[in-house]
């Protein structure tokens, strides 16, 4: 009877579905916050140089992330195309993360070391010059624009004191002149060669 009352009176039944669902999600996410792998970085793990961090706003600018994730799944068909699976601790430093959720391209979590720098120069100046089948945009002016460093130090500085990065006085006095005077496209082929080395 009680069953009855619940299952003809909607307003009724909703508030209960929504406990059903609030609870389970707690059960399954809260520990998350206090479990230690989700919220560590990895061992392994190493902030991103001056450079590379200029990359990664490139590739932020750029949109890459519209076409390319950076998230492998725990499937054996992910595993095998792109190496191992993405774990949370390699992401703790990563604000914003930049996950995607399409891949017209392949996913890029492990792409740092695949190819030669050569290689990505020329796959970012022309993909079709190294892949002719590829659909992928041409980024000609990334080897024009050159970056004058003035906000690199503030960006380290950023991570350093908001997100815990452990970056060192050194690496932020060092900032501009590591960056100053390199292409976007020296910056954003920096950026992908980092990627994925803590797991690899
Ligand atoms: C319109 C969708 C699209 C956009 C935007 C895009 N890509 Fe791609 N990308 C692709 C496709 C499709 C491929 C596979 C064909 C190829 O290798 O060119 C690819 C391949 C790649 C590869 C080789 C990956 C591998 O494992 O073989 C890299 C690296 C890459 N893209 C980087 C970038 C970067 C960096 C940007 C932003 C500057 C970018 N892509 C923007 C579609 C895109």
């Amino acid at each position: 009877m009680k069953h009855e009352l619940i299952e003809k009176n909607i307003g009724l039944l909703a508030i209960f579905i929504v406990i059903a669902i609030s609870f389970g999600a707690m059960v399954e996410i809260t520990p998350l916050f206090w479990q230690k792998d989700t919220t560590e970085p990895l061992d392994t793990l190493r902030p991103y140089t001056a450079l590379e961090m200029e990359g990664r706003d490139i590739y932020i600018r750029e949109n890459c992330a519209v076409c390319h994730s950076q998230m492998i799944r725990p499937f054996r068909a992910e595993t095998e195309r792109y190496g191992a699976y993405s774990v949370a601790g390699e992401s703790v430093w990563e604000h914003p993360f930049l996950w995607g959720s399409k891949r017209t391209g392949p996913d890029l979590a492990r792409v740092g070391g695949r190819y030669s720098d050569d290689w990505q120069r020329a796959h970012l100046l022309d993909p079709r010059s190294v892949v002719p089948e590829s659909n992928m945009p041409a980024f000609p002016w990334l080897a024009e624009n050159v970056l004058d460093g003035s906000e690199s130090a503030a960006k380290l500085s950023i991570f350093k004191d908001y997100f815990d990065v452990p970056y060192t006085d050194a690496d932020i006095a060092g900032a501009e002149e590591a960056v100053k005077g390199k292409t976007e496209l020296d910056a954003l082929v920096a950026y992908l060669q980092s990627l994925g080395h803590a797991l690899k």
